[in-house]
């Protein structure tokens, strides 16, 4: 069957988005929203989207006036009477999804196509609850939804072959690639993308790096268009958390528990780009470029002496000399580095410098060796993972974000058990129980294995 006559049901970031990709692709589309306000808000997401583009020479004005020309917006159900396909970008609610379909069924012909674009409930479910549950498709778009060009159909064991047939066509007809996939949680992208991005938030909230150097580390060490921070304010956290939600209760374990930050900040609104605010801010007229923070970073001056510590060499262990022992490959590049850089190198630790760098590999360790060669107070790691990003390893002792957000109770506590009786109360636990729950944090072996105080029994 051809599809020729579309529509679209909710006008939000990706209804809209949905809409501008079917009327770029020459169909006559009609927009529904039940909200006067948000049809008028998804209909001006779409032109200046259209705008963007003719603004960027993509488009010209007439292409502009012809695409916009083929969407019709409105208010009733009634008015997609003679659509050959509808596709749903309601909230992520069953309920709210499951009434969409049922009004569907009373004005659509039994021949035509219900499409849902829904990325964490099961679309199985959604169909089971309309009258023509083999004419339901699901059809995965990303966002932003015109320029990535990969839809999921989802088929369920109650679709027509003949409706996902049509539907993976459509997906064609309008540039996109289609991939099939049969109905489980978070289908194939989301099943992956969403458990690095909420791992992304637990090293946020654990304090082991800024917001920024976590996504700087993505986009320039991995070569990711957006960091990972950036990525959920661009899905939009509430969405995010209602996929890991589904991806947990379908296969259970601690894989999928969202962050909590994840779902503080969800609760408390700050959903990402949609509201003006999530990891990063989106000032109404300027929202800053991808993956890339609101405001430039004032540089502290570079230091003009640096003590190098090898880990891997003798000299290290022992806080011998200068010049005992040769460097390890990885110390050798950094040292030729930071010459390069004018910055005048040393490797003896007694030797009074402005910064203490420790030559660490991708397992980090930066504790040990610094505590070794008497530096432990002011030794940073750095591990240059690629040749464009240097990772910055700070010890417990000299990482100013350890901490942030969380109460000062549970340190002071620690302080009181000793760090070494808590780590091995854990590590205890975990091997009786088994779960990863309460295997011991790196941070608090860290603190264990140096033999330092935890950072809140200092400040007290
Ligand atoms: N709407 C329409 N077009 C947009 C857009 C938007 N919101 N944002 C960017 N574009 C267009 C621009 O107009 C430009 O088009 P052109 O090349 O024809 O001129 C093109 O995209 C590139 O934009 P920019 O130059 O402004 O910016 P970037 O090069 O930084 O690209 C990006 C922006 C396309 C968003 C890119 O950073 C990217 O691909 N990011 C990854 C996005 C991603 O992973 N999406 C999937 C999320 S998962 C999901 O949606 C599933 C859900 O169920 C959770």
């Amino acid at each position: 069957m051809e599809v020729r006559e579309v529509g679209v049901v909710g006008l939000g970031t990706m209804g809209a988005g949905i809409a501008e990709v079917f009327a770029r692709g020459g169909l006559s589309v009609t927009a529904v929203e039940a909200d006067r306000d948000a049809l008028a808000r998804g209909m001006s997401i779409l032109g200046s989207s259209l705008g963007r583009a003719v603004s960027r020479g993509k488009l010209t004005e007439d292409e502009h006036a012809q695409i916009l020309g083929r969407v019709r917006p409105g208010s009733a159900m009634t008015s997609l009477s003679g659509a050959d396909l509808v596709i749903e970008v309601v909230p992520e609610q069953l309920a709210v999804k499951r009434q969409v379909l049922a009004e569907l069924d009373q004005v659509l012909r039994p021949t035509a196509i219900v499409a849902t674009n829904t990325s964490s409930l099961s679309v199985t479910t959604i169909a089971a609850g309309s009258a023509y549950p083999g004419r339901v498709v699901g059809m995965h778009f990303f966002n932003p939804a015109p320029v990535m060009r990969l839809v999921e159909v989802v088929s369920t064991v109650l679709t027509e072959p003949a409706a996902g047939q049509a539907v993976t066509a459509l997906a064609r007809r309008l540039g996109k690639t289609p991939v099939q996939v049969t109905d489980r949680a978070g289908f194939v992208a989301n099943a992956l993308l969403l458990p690095y991005l909420n791992h992304a938030v637990r090293l946020l909230e654990t304090g082991y790096a800024t917001r920024d150097d976590i996504d700087l580390a993505v986009t320039a060490g991995i070569g990711l268009p957006m960091g990972p921070l950036a990525l959920l304010d661009l899905i939009g956290l509430d969405t995010s958390l209602a996929v890991l939600q589904v991806l947990q209760r379908e296969f259970g374990g601690t894989r999928y528990t969202p962050a909590p930050l994840l779902r503080r900040l969800a609760d408390a609104g700050r959903t990402g780009r949609k509201s003006g605010s999530g990891f990063y801010d989106y000032p109404a007229q300027s929202p800053p470029a991808a993956g890339s923070p609101a405001g430039q970073r004032a540089e502290p001056p570079p230091p003009g002496t640096v003590t190098l510590i090898d880990p891997a060499a003798a000299g290290a262990r022992t806080g011998a000399a200068e010049g005992a022992g040769p460097h390890s490959e990885r110390a050798a590049e950094l040292a030729s580095l930071v010459a390069a850089a004018g910055i005048s190198v040393t490797r003896n630790p007694v030797h009074p410098t402005d910064l203490v760098i420790v030559a660490v590999g991708p397992q980090g360790g930066v504790l040990g060796p610094a505590t070794a060669a008497g530096r432990a107070a002011d030794a940073v790691g750095l591990h240059v993972a690629a040749p464009g990003l240097a990772e910055i390893v700070p010890t417990p002792l000299t990482a100013m974000t350890l901490g942030c957000g969380y109460p000062r109770g549970p340190v002071r506590m620690l302080a009181e058990a000793g760090v070494e009786r808590a780590a091995e109360v854990l590590a205890a636990m975990h091997a009786g129980y088994g779960d990863p729950a309460f295997a011991p944090p790196p941070l608090l072996t860290d603190y264990a294995r140096g033999g330092l105080p935890p950072l809140g029994h200092e400040a007290s």
